[in-house]
């Protein structure tokens, strides 16, 4: 059976112990919020101009989802291009372009958009955005995601 001497000598260890747990803790929590700080935040975006294709691999009267780039590209049978986000104007959740009645719908709250973009059913407050579309010197359509344009905007080719 240990002494009382020895009894006292242990707790004191297991306190020493405990101490340098505490300190050696608190050091590399320390050191780890210095290494956080001082590692640069950066932000990496994706480009927001990019080429999307050759005119004519867009057929008259289609509308081509890009959900990669979050946008629509509609050829109108007419023959004009245009681009549309397709980010729904109420609150942000991705459209989706419904085939069956040549619609755009946004699964959050229902609102719907013709294929101008204009607003059929609420509750979405605007029409999807507008993208500027133009064609580079090889005759590729380009979409800047990062300019809007008028609702009426249109390329033609
Ligand atoms: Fe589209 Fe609300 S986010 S209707």
């Amino acid at each position: 059976m240990p002494d009382e001497k020895s009894k006292g000598m242990n707790r004191k260890g297991f306190f020493w112990k405990l101490g340098g747990a505490s300190m050696g803790m608190a050091a590399g929590g320390g050191a780890i919020h210095t290494m956080q700080f001082l590692t640069p935040k950066v932000l990496f975006e994706p480009p927001t101009r990019f080429a999307v294709g050759q005119p004519e691999d867009f057929s008259p009267g289609s509308v081509t989802t890009r959900a990669d780039q979050r946008l629509y590209i509609l050829r109108a049978a007419k023959g004009y291009y245009y681009a549309m986000s397709n980010i729904c104007s109420h609150l942000g959740c991705i459209t989706n372009f419904r085939e069956t009645d040549k619609l755009i719908s946004c699964p959050c709250h229902g609102s719907t958009f013709d294929l101008e973009g204009n607003v059929l059913d609420g509750p979405a407050p605007r029409p999807l955005q507008r993208l500027l579309m133009e064609r580079n010197d090889r005759g590729q359509l380009i979409v800047d995601a990062g300019q809007e344009v008028d609702q009426d905007f249109i390329l033609k080719v």
